[in-house]
């Protein structure tokens, strides 16, 4: 019998790109998101990649009735969901400090609201949308999955707290699964140019930085720290290809359905290699033959030096791996940045 997976999220960053991988691997979908920092014109995109219309629903996870009225919708028409990938969150560090009830509303609420429906509709499986920020920072390195959960504000307490939640389920019904996906720094775009991030406003994170600042929308890139104990002063990450950690996706729902597997299982999705602000800075001009301006600045709050994943979980047991460089990541970010210098708006 043919089932759904159905994408809360799924017109986001890292939705689109996992939907490209999802419906090439012959998945149907049916997606869930309320465009607050997406656009419908995103799945138009992802139609135009895939060849394959995306059927979407306008609406709030925290809606419990409107679930649980999909999920039984999908049973009627015998596309049972067998397996949700639960993206819809809201994102940003800053933010969720000035505006935590909101966070936890959404990231958390969300969840309890999601997982309520699932319960009602028999749906067993989970795929969630986690984040390394759940461990605790400046400890030794590489963050494996055993690496103590401290998150250092409250983006990333939802995201461990949603965990914990997901753990506690999975103990009080053994035929309930859980993943979570414990994201490095996705970067990138599809390598059409047709799918990528636009955050709205000035960005937070550093490789949008880079393309608005190549593409002169801003001035300069501020660095923030160049006195932290890493290879040449500025902070270090493990940048990972957006489509990359979308292919992850589709490897832990298959691994989840093809298995019957049960309990709760976190994996690391980052390339297992740490790259420096400097560094990518000097990938980026290479590769796109592109100059960045930058100008040192202090350390910002919150930020720890260095951060990289032990990916071998993932490889072991999902037969997943990162396979695109940086190079790539540079290369196919400003191809969508020149390509869409406003996003999905026309
Ligand atoms: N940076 C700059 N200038 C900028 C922006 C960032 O120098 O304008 C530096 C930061 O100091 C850091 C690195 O670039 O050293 C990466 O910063 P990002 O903001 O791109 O990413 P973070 O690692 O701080 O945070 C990201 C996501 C979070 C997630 C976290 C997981 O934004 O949502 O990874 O570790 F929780």
């Amino acid at each position: 019998m043919q089932t759904t997976i159905f994408v809360t999220g799924g017109a986001g960053y890292i939705g689109v790109h996992t939907l490209v991988c999802l419906l090439e691997a012959g998945h149907r979908i049916l997606v869930l998101d309320d465009f607050s920092n997406s656009s419908p014109q995103a799945l138009a995109r992802v139609e135009e990649i895939t060849g394959i219309k995306v059927p979407f629903v306008q609406g709030d996870v925290r809606d419990t009735e409107m679930l649980k009225r999909l999920f039984a919708d999908c049973a009627a028409h015998e596309v049972p969901v067998s397996c949700v990938l639960h993206l819809a969150a809201l994102k940003a560090v800053g933010e969720s400090v000035s505006l935590p009830l909101k966070y936890y509303d959404v990231n958390v609420t969300g969840t309890l609201s999601l997982l309520e429906a699932m319960r009602t509709a028999g749906v067993k499986r989970i795929v969630f949308s986690s984040s390394a920020t759940v461990y605790r920072p400046e400890t030794t390195l590489p963050y494996t999955e055993q690496h103590a959960i401290g998150p250092s504000n409250p983006y990333g307490q939802t995201k461990a707290m949603v965990e914990q939640i997901l753990q506690d389920f999975c103990h009080a019904d053994r035929d309930f699964s859980a993943i979570a996906l414990r994201y490095f720094n996705p970067i990138g775009a599809h390598h059409s140019g047709r799918i990528g991030d636009h955050p709205a406003g000035i960005p937070n994170n550093l490789f949008p930085y880079i393309t608005r600042t190549a593409i002169g929308s801003l001035p300069v890139l501020p660095v923030f720290g160049t006195d932290y104990s890493t290879v040449d002063g500025s902070g270090v990450r493990d940048y990972i290809h957006v489509s990359d950690l979308a292919t992850g996706h589709v490897k832990a729902i298959d691994w989840l359905c093809d298995n019957d597997i049960q309990g709760f299982h976190p994996f690391n999705l980052g390339t297992g290699r740490g790259t420096s602000v400097l560094e990518l800075i000097d990938a980026f001009e290479t590769a796109n033959g592109v100059a960045v301006p930058y100008e040192v600045r202090a350390r910002r709050s919150g930020d720890s030096a260095e951060a990289w994943a032990d990916v071998s979980a993932a490889n072991l047991v999902l037969n997943w791996r990162a396979q695109h460089t940086i190079e790539d990541m540079c290369r196919d970010g400003w191809n969508w940045q020149q390509k869409n210098p406003s996003g999905y708006e026309k």
